[in-house]
């Protein structure tokens, strides 16, 4: 399906209703497998890669409820099942359950979409094989279907070689049924959900910089009762809508504000953007409102902390593409390995926009200029298309195979359709 949108001279959002966080609430589902007692879940994000994992943690024996307002997540333990649990397009999902499945008793097998099954997998195979997984997969294991039959995990001191969430959650996962205590580094800190929500939930986890310690379980966890926040990731395509259009403002309510998440609006706001932030309430993390105004945009050089933004580059991207200058992403190939390959993915669509760009291995320089209504392709990647789309309050704008927004961000259109007319 294609969209296009109009563009649009000025736009003022408040009490936006952004989508639930897709990080939190993959967890949410997943760790309420290794709760004693009934976990509570409201605010889930009714999108296609978290139902994905709702149903799998289904599968796998939780009984699970959903009144369309709270979820309800028993665990009855993690069981077998003649079910091939499928996630869709998540690499989240597939990732952190091998890492739980691990050491699961019996065998499982974990498949996904044509885009989930080009996406490497050895990351998290190799290291849960070093301590006595037994996972199998195409390309000696990197390829999804992944096979997995749970085994006795050892305890572990793992160095990572890229700063991952994923990684490190699947490891953490295997860490609290091993045989002893663990630790894990990473090069930089990535997102910690895991590590908040799990020691809010009872487990043993010290972090120490770079360095988690994680203790085996000696009894169930505590159930979750959470509101899961607003994704900052899919608010943030609408702080981008404010501050390129001219006299715009965009106040985004109920936001995880946690340091590791919101990095990208410190660009933003670095390049000239006018944003502040009030925190309102606390849960695991800290939650709040961020108030995003239009300002004149100067380049920006991004090269640190990119585990920090790596999700919002597309749509920073944009900005950078009505910015003054050349701005620059660096360090950042783990974008080739994403829903696409972003880096060629923004560069090809910026090009086609009329937007000058250079290519690198590990990110890409995007000379501000006027962006231009073009037709683009989403290349299957919901981040791709929603930036374009936003772009496109500029200048107007067609995007190709728009349906993969909902994997993260299902009213999207309805929030669009707030700024701008919007055809299918
Ligand atoms: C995620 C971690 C990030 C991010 C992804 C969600 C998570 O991936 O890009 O969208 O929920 O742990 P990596 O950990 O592979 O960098």
């Amino acid at each position: 399906m294609k969209a296009s949108v109009e563009a649009v001279t000025s736009i003022n959002l408040s009490r936006y209703d952004v989508a639930p966080d897709k990080s939190i609430s993959h967890r949410c589902a997943m760790f309420a497998l290794l709760a004693e007692g009934e976990s509570r879940i409201e605010n889930f994000l009714r999108a296609e890669d978290t139902f994905n994992t709702l149903r799998i943690v289904e599968q796998l024996g939780a009984q699970v409820t959903d009144d369309g307002k709270i979820i309800t997540i028993l665990s009855k333990g993690i069981q077998e099942t003649s079910e091939i649990l499928d996630c869709g397009n998540s690499g989240t999902g597939m990732r952190l359950f091998c890492g739980l499945l691990s050491s699961a008793e019996g065998h499982f097998i974990l498949t996904g979409d044509e885009y989930l099954k080009r996406r490497p997998m050895k990351r998290v195979t190799q290291p849960l094989r070093d301590i006595g997984a037994r996972l199998d997969g195409r390309n000696n294991g990197d390829l999804a279907p992944l096979s997995i039959r749970g085994a006795s995990l050892k305890a572990f001191n793992y160095e990572s070689k890229i700063a991952s969430a994923q990684v490190k959650s699947a490891m953490i996962l295997a860490a609290l049924r091993s045989d002893g205590v663990c630790t894990y580094w990473e090069p930089e800190l990535s997102r910690d959900h895991t590590e908040r929500m799990l020691k809010g939930m009872g487990a043993r986890i010290e972090v120490d910089g770079l360095t988690t310690k994680v203790w085996p379980l000696e009894a169930p966890l505590s159930p979750l009762v959470i509101r899961v926040p607003a994704d900052p990731s899919s608010a943030f395509f609408f702080a981008v809508a404010a501050a390129i259009t001219p006299n715009s403002s965009a106040v985004l309510e109920g936001v995880t504000l946690n340091p590791t998440r919101i990095e990208a609006f410190k660009v933003l706001e670095r390049m000239g953007a006018d944003i502040s932030y009030t925190v309102t309430d606390e849960r695991y993390e800290p939650i709040g409102t961020i108030t995003v105004k239009s300002a004149a945009l100067k380049a920006v050089v991004v090269e640190e902390n990119i585990s920090w933004l790596i999700d919002e580059l597309p749509a920073l991207s944009i900005a950078m593409a009505c910015a003054q200058g050349q701005s620059i992403i660096k360090n950042a190939e783990e974008l080739r390995v994403k829903e696409s390959d972003r880096i060629k993915t923004v560069v090809d669509n910026l090009n086609l926009c009329g937007i000058a760009t250079e290519e690198y291995l590990d990110g890409y320089a995007v000379n501000g200029g006027t962006l231009h209504k073009a037709c683009v392709n989403s290349y299957g990647d919901h981040r791709i298309a929603m930036s374009f789309l936003i772009a496109g309050l500029r200048c107007g704008m067609e995007v190709e195979d728009v349906e993969c927004i909902n994997t993260s961000f299902p009213n999207f259109f309805e929030l669009l359709g707030q700024c701008t007319k919007v055809t299918f």
